[in-house]
């Protein structure tokens, strides 16, 4: 019988996005059977051999029931406790401390000061995507201070990071990998503008991107890093700013841009299945 796979989305994506019908057709190429679900659909997720998290581009509004729901499915890739770390920023202090080149992060609590900087600067959540709740300002602009507040009163804590104006030029590289190996890359606009506040949703562009060495070199250490604390993954984006310097690892609920890359779609269904065999042989995920 064939193994049957569950590509879990949210409600406001039920065909999930670009890359689905990519996906659908990869895996079925793979001789997998495959299902598309809102992931608070309620369905009994045990009916699979793998549950995916793709578009789940919801669970930033009901976070506690998304963490609740990701231990409550056997298995899941990537695993509950990957999702537990990765949708809190938190994560980046770790991989800084790890050797990781990072942007400089002032982490500020709520309940903490807050001075805007003499230079132009970044603020955002710990919890976020999409850019949600993200804007840059000019130096020293106090507008600032109102959203520092909002993210406290909201429970966040609070990232402040200098701009990094290289972006405006070059844009974001994400180095996509699956199953531990760099498949592809892609290429992100920058999303801000000092000044502008909050971006508009998809108010940036992507495109394919060749990742160059040392963009790839990095993904894989921070892969290592997170082999590590234990962690295999079967898919992994880091989101890389000029240098190359590490912005996000995102292993929760990535874009994968496979309709730029010919053949990304295949290895990522590729590694869905080494995925399966290696869970077949042992654990619920591979070690
Ligand atoms: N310090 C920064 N300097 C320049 N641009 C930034 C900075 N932080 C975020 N951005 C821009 O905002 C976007 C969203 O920020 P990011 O940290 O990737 O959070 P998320 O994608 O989870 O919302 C990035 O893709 C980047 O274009
Ligand atoms: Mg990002």
């Amino acid at each position: 019988m064939s193994r049957r796979v569950a590509l879990a989305t949210c409600a406001a994506w039920p065909s999930l996005d670009v890359d689905g019908p990519l996906l659908l057709a990869a895996l079925a190429d793979e001789g997998l059977g495959v299902e598309v679900h809102d992931w608070r659909s309620g369905i009994d997720w045990s009916r699979f051999d793998l549950v995916v998290i793709r578009t789940t581009w919801d669970y930033w509004d009901h976070y506690e029931e998304f963490l609740a729901w990701t231990r409550s499915v056997p298995r899941l890739a990537n695993p509950a406790e990957v999702v537990a770390w990765n949708t809190d920023k938190t994560y980046l202090r770790r991989l800084a401390e790890a050797g990781i080149p990072t942007i400089p992060t002032t982490w500020l609590p709520p309940g903490s000061e807050f001075t805007p900087p003499d230079h132009p600067f970044v603020v955002k959540g710990n919890i976020s995507a999409g850019a949600r709740d993200t804007a840059a300002y000019p130096a020293g602009d106090v507008t600032a201070v109102a959203h520092v507040a909002a993210l406290h009163a909201a429970g966040r804590t609070v990232m402040l990071q200098p701009y990094v104006s290289a972006v405006d030029a070059e844009g974001e590289t994400a180095v996509l990998c699956f199953g531990g190996a760099v498949s592809h890359g892609g290429y992100k606009s920058a999303v801000l503008t000092v000044g502008a506040g909050e971006p508009e949703l998809g108010g940036w562009s992507v495109a394919g991107r060749a990742v160059s060495d040392a963009e790839a070199e990095l993904a894989l250490r921070v892969l290592d890093v997170v082999r590590g604390w234990g962690h295999e993954l079967l898919y992994a984006r880091v989101d890389l700013l000029p240098g190359p310097v590490l912005i996000e690892l995102e292993v929760t609920e990535p874009s994968l841009f496979l309709s730029f890359t010919p053949g990304s779609a295949s290895r990522f269904a590729q590694a869905v299945r080494a995925w399966l065999g290696a869970s077949t042989a042992g654990s619920t995920t591979p070690s």
